[in-house]
């Protein structure tokens, strides 16, 4: 590997374990406004992110770097809608893989072939995460204030189960 991917992934490290914080306090905020459903999804879509931070410290681990951890910055926690909330969580995924696409161009030109391998699955689950906020995102803007459409989709969001993709609902 070399010291410029090393360093680049490193930083994606960083973003995966602050999407997790950040989508985190997107919890909160819908449990704390009673959005029970999309306060499961999102604990779970947390852990996902979780998820994708420890495989790329294990990455850099196998390839025998020490991952080096930063520091997170202070995730959103206010929100002007239910609809705002799932808003910017695609507008985070939109920046992920924008994140995830220049790093595998840094690991390309830099003949990094393992960290392109690594990196493959980043790019289609980046795909189907923007794809299933961009649907979340969908629904709360046709179902707009109607209560009871509202808690309609809330329950379908809790029915995400753990450890799988995440569903659209
Ligand atoms: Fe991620
Ligand atoms: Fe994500």
């Amino acid at each position: 590997m070399t010291a410029a991917v090393f360093e680049a992934i490193n930083r994606q490290i960083a973003a995966e374990f602050g999407a997790s914080f950040s989508y985190l306090a997107m919890a909160a905020w819908c449990e704390h406004h009673q959005f029970m459903g999309a306060g499961k999804w999102l604990r779970l879509q947390s852990a996902e992110e979780h998820l994708h931070g420890m495989k790329l410290f294990n990455f850099v681990l196998a390839r025998n770097q020490q991952a080096r951890l930063a520091a997170l910055e202070q995730p959103k926690s206010e929100f002007a809608s239910i609809v705002d909330v799932f808003e910017r969580a695609l507008e985070q995924e939109q920046g992920v893989s924008k994140q995830i696409d220049a790093l595998y161009e840094l690991a390309f030109k830099e003949k990094v072939f393992a960290a392109m391998a690594e990196l493959q699955w980043f790019i289609t689950e980046q795909v189907e995460e923007e794809k299933s906020v961009r649907e979340i995102v969908a629904k709360f803007q046709m179902v707009k204030n109607d209560p009871a459409s509202l808690l309609d989709v809330d329950r379908e969001l809790g029915s995400r189960p753990a450890g799988a993709e995440p569903a659209a609902g």
